[in-house]
């Protein structure tokens, strides 16, 4: 059975370059359904269809039905053809773009463009637009949904534009970008809208290669949900047999689970870190699945490796900004999960509590979502560094209360020392906290 990708999102979000270069790396087909709508734009136009702002919306369907009737439009190639006529560049023009959401919004051009997008679908496909996910193919292997800040948005189609010649500037492009957004979104018939079981994915500091290499994962990942129940049942395992033995041999303790327990959406887990047993010690402690960030040599190691993937490990590069792991903490994030970071990044070679890495400020800003302190103790005495099997000295793992810090990055003050800043807040915040939980009870 043929696959379907869908790409949705607003305009500029990226979708149509990301869209066609992951098809050519994955040797799927790529179906740029907004230059189907675009073609009718421009059909329309020559058609002498009545396209000013208030006429088109008194145009009755019937006509607008009429009208579409004769017309055929293909896609060849990377080119769009409407009838013997090669328009792919012609439908990029602001004049077209003005249109295209007033034509779009309209029910005659929604039907005739829905049974040309499903045929198809008789191939594997990556298919970008505003309704892919949630009409025209709803049941697709794997959904995406796009999106980006308005100004990065704007940005990247004037490029585009540019690198097409066309004749335009960074004001014009804004307008219609937000015109096309405010329209896209609010029309009656499949409006622009994430679907409940897309992966919501924000383009604003990523690179066309990231965004791609992410997607890849995300496909590879669903590809493999053959074993997505052999997936839960080696967590579910696992979970309870070290549930089992961390309570036996190190006589482990909770305190403050109800502080997570009452979470349930998304949420960051920011513990201190002294040992390899922190994560399971962790895991093992909640009610709910979570997941957790790891050195991308752990993640690297061939079958240990897949083990601790199969534990929903994210691998993460140590020392950099690692963009790619924080898309996918993000999509995480995005879709309701848990994740368990350790805000020093490394393992405390002392036993005492160290500064937090800048990286960890700046997942949690943009995040927005609540931040359980998490105090662990005692696990670097029953698995020191060096050891090769854990000992038995009690542990002790303690939540404290969530911590709602600022939701996302403020526009109005970008510069890059005072973000730098911010992070280093939210990290000193957050350690300090780790660090008043070790006197409770
Ligand atoms: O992706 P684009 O900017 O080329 O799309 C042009 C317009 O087409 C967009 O503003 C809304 C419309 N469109 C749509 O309504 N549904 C789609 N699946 C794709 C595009």
């Amino acid at each position: 059975m043929s696959k379907v990708i869908a790409i949705d999102g607003p305009a500029g979000a990226g979708k149509s370059t990301v869209a066609r270069r992951l098809a050519e790396a994955m040797g799927y087909t790529y179906l740029d359904t907004g230059s189907l709508y675009r073609a009718v734009t421009w059909y329309l136009l020559n058609a002498n269809v009545h396209l000013t702002n208030g006429g088109f919306s008194s145009v009755p369907d019937g006509m607008i039905r009429d009208a579409l009737n004769p017309l055929d439009i293909r896609l060849r190639c990377g080119r769009v053809w409407v009838g013997q006529e090669d328009v792919t560049d012609r439908i990029r023009d602001m004049e077209v773009s003005r249109r295209v959401s007033m034509v779009s919004e309209r029910r005659p051009v929604r039907e005739k463009l829905l049974s040309l997008q499903r045929a198809a679908a008789d191939r594997n496909i990556v298919v970008d637009g505003r309704d892919i996910g949630t009409v025209v193919f709803p049941n697709a292997f794997l959904k995406v949904y796009l999106d980006a800040d308005m100004s990065i948005r704007s940005d990247r189609r004037l490029r585009e534009l540019s690198d097409a010649g066309v004749a335009t500037d960074y004001g014009e492009v804004l307008e219609n970008l937000k015109m096309r957004d405010e329209r896209d979104s609010k029309r009656e018939i499949a409006p622009l809208s994430r679907a409940p079981d897309a992966i919501y994915l924000d383009t604003t500091s990523l690179s066309v290669d990231e965004v791609i290499a992410v997607i890849r994962k995300l496909a590879d990942d669903r590809a493999r949900s053959g074993y997505a129940i052999w997936k839960k049942i080696f967590y579910r395992t696992v979970w309870t047999i070290l549930k089992a033995l961390t309570k036996v041999y190190l006589f482990r303790q909770i305190s403050g689970k109800s502080f997570v327990n009452a979470i349930q959406g998304p949420a960051i887990l920011a513990s201190n870190h002294l040992s390899h047993l922190d994560p399971p010690l962790v895991a093992v402690s909640m009610n709910r699945p979570i997941h957790f960030l790891a050195k991308r040599e752990l993640t690297g190691i061939p079958i240990f490796g897949h083990v601790i993937a199969w534990l929903s490990a994210v691998g993460v590069r140590r020392g950099i900004m690692d963009r790619e792991a924080m898309a996918h903490v993000r999509s995480i994030l995005a879709s309701g999960g848990i994740i368990l970071i350790f805000p020093e990044g490394t393992r405390s070679r002392d036993g005492q509590l160290h500064d937090a890495k800048a990286g960890f400020g700046k997942i949690v800003l943009e995040c927005g979502v609540p931040v359980v302190p998490v105090r662990i103790i005692g696990s670097d005495r029953s698995f020191p560094p060096g050891a090769w099997f854990p000992r038995p000295s009690p542990v002790r793992v303690i939540f404290g209360e969530p911590l709602y810090l600022s939701g996302s990055s403020s526009q109005s003050d970008p510069s890059e020392s005072a973000l730098r800043d911010r992070y280093e807040r939210i990290g000193c915040e957050v350690m300090d906290r780790i660090a008043a939980l070790s006197a409770e009870k």
